[in-house]
This record gives structure tokens, C-alpha cells and sequence, in this order.
């Protein structure tokens, strides 16, 4: 495939970090693997993020434990955290850090707080990866409540987190809040932990199942599981709302349904700094990054040809009277 080279209108600093390209890949799909990680390397995908990690290896549930439904443009998935153990990231980093010059986001999914710290002080002290991604809103793990719904605890989590920090920014990977009054509270209670990104929403819980035999698409949790694809209004709404709330003061990076670069410019007047692909990346691969540049382009050539930059269309939401 002829690649072309990433055009400057691209180019955003993401807590401190520069992306030549703010559209990449989603922590789950297609980036568990040594190989699958290298692909990424070799893709026009902004950024490589890898599966979120575990102290310990782990196979994850049973199968089938991914569905995708076509006509709906949904996915459902209860991988249950299959991943190489984060010592197998570690080394995975030191090697793809001497090969590309794209930003490594490395996800952290400890099944407890202690893990969690574990890792995030592992990566800290080796100083390697650009970004950490701390996955406090991993839906799989049974028995557990996802950590960024215990708003009580949640800033003494995030204190023992960022107390970690040595130069390596940390984000947290949020899940949906339905409601308006928590997401404020917990844009809050970000802020004052002094998170350096968000990225939002992780998958929101769902279900599909066959009409004719009421099959559910996916084994585990009686098909219960996380939907991606179809949720683009919803996570587009956190987005708008979580930017309303930091006034620039935490960059985001938006999650959920892109399938084109309308999508992209969607997430971008609603304030995001740069966005994943989680359903469409795991049904189409990594040219979706390549499709996805030349859309974008495309869009501002034909609508906003004096945009010199991404960023002319961050934060633009206007009022449908005006
Ligand atoms: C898994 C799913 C998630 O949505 C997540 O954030 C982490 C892990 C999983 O099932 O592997």
C-alpha cells in the first residue's frame, strides 16, 4: 500500500506528549501481542496502545468472547483482561521504543489498587513509555466494581497514583456516567488530583443475543458484556461535558464509534485533543488509520480550507439557534 506521509494539520501535544497524527488505536482490540503491537508500529495509527496489563498473565474468559453486529454497528466483548503480564510490556516497550518515534500509551488494568501501583511504578522507573493509560473502568472482572465508580475512594486512589509520577504523564480511561451531577463531580475530583489527560468512555455494558434462539453473541457473564461501535453520542457527550468542566485544563482524548473522519471532527469540536478506535480498528484493521487521515483531510479541504490545523476545530460546539 502506497503510505503518504502525515500532513502538519495533524500535529497536537497531548499532555506534554507530541502526536504527529491524534487518531489511534484504543486499548483491547489488536494490541495484546508482541506482533500485534509491531503492526501498530508499522500503521499510520498515531500512537500505540497496548492491552491493559495485569501483574500476571492472564488468558482471559472463555470463548466466543467477542461478537460484532454488523447491522447494528455494535461490538460486545468480555475478553476478561487476557494479556502477557505487565514484565512482558516492560520489555515489549524497550524494544518498540528503539524502533519507532510514535508515543507508546501503555493501559494498566491492576485487578486491585496494589497492582495497579505495582506496574505504574515499574513503567515510572524505566521511563520508557510516553503516556501511562490507568484503566479504572474495566467492566470484566467479576465481582468487581470499576474503581472510577467509587466516587468516595476515588481520590485517595488517584493520590496513590499520581504520587507515583516521575516522567511519565498519567491519564485515567474512564467509563460512562449517565449522570450529569456525577460526571461533574468527578471532573472535580480529577482536577484536583491533577490527573494530566482523560480519555473517554470505555465500553458501556450491554448485551445482543440471536431473536430466533436467544443465543447471546458472547459466552461469558450470561452475554453480558462491553459495547463499543454504536455509542458515539454517548461518549461524545462525556467528552463535551468533561471539557466544559476543565476549561483546557485536562486534555482529553475521545473514545467510542468513530467509524470516519466526520466522526474524528465530531470528537474534536467537542474538545477532545485526540481520539481512539477501538470497534472499527478491530473489524477493518490498521488501514482504517490511513482512510481515516485522508477523510479528515478531505473534510476540512471541502468545508474549512483555511484550517491550518486539527485544533481549529477543538472545542466549537455551537448553538443550533444561532
Ligand atoms: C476488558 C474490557 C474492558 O472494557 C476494559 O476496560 C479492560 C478489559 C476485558 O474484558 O479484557
Amino acid at each position: 500500500m502506497l503510505s503518504t506521509a502525515i500532513n502538519p494539520f495533524f500535529k497536537v501535544v497531548i499532555a506534554g506528549v507530541e502526536f504527529s497524527f491524534p487518531i489511534f488505536n484504543a486499548s483491547g482490540p489488536l494490541c495484546t501481542s508482541e506482533e500485534e503491537l509491531h503492526n501498530l508500529a508499522e500503521s499510520k495509527s498515531g500512537a500505540i496502545v497496548t492491552k491493559s496489563c495485569t501483574l500476571n498473565y492472564r488468558q482471559g474468559n472463555a470463548l466466543p468472547r467477542y461478537s460484532y453486529n454488523e447491522n447494528g454497528f455494535f461490538s460486545v466483548n468480555s475478553t476478561g483482561l487476557a494479556n502477557l503480564g505487565w514484565l512482558e510490556y516492560l520489555d515489549i516497550v524497550e524494544r518498540l521504543s528503539s524502533t519507532t518515534d510514535k508515543p507508546i500509551i501503555v493501559s494498566i488494568a491492576g485487578m486491585n489498587m496494589a497492582d495497579n501501583l505495582t506496574i505504574i511504578r515499574g513503567f515510572q522507573e524505566q521511563g520508557l513509555a510516553s503516556l501511562l493509560e490507568i484503566n479504572l473502568s474495566c467492566p470484566n472482572i467479576a465481582g468487581k466494581m470499576e474503581v472510577a465508580f467509587e466516587l468516595d475512594t476515588l481520590p485517595e486512589s488517584l493520590e496513590q497514583i499520581m504520587a507515583l509520577k516521575k516522567t511519565i504523564p498519567m491519564g485515567i480511561k474512564l467509563p460512562y456516567y449517565p449522570s450529569r451531577l456525577m460526571l461533574e463531580r468527578v471532573a472535580r475530583i480529577l482536577e484536583a488530583a491533577q490527573v494530566d489527560f482523560i480519555s473517554t468512555t470505555n465500553s458501556l455494558t450491554g448485551l445482543d443475543l440471536n431473536p430466533i434462539d436467544g443465543k447471546s453473541s458472547i459466552k461469558p457473564n450470561n452475554g453480558i458484556g462491553g459495547c463499543g461501535g454504536n455509542i458515539l453520542p454517548f461518549a461524545l457527550g462525556q467528552v463535551a461535558q468533561f471539557s466544559q468542566h476543565f476549561g483546557g485544563k485536562i486534555p482529553i482524548i475521545g473514545v467510542g464509534g468513530i467509524r470516519n473522519g466526520e466522526d474524528v471532527i465530531r470528537y474534536f469540536r467537542a474538545g477532545a485533543s485526540g481520539v481512539q478506535l477501538g470497534t472499527h480498528f478491530m473489524e477493518n484493521g490498521p488501514g482504517v488509520f490511513e482512510d481515516l487521515h485522508q477523510q479528515v483531510l478531505d473534510f476540512r479541504d471541502l468545508h474549512h480550507p483555511q484550517y491550518k490545523s486539527i485544533l481549529n476545530y477543538q472545542n466549537t460546539i455551537s448553538d443550533p439557534a444561532e
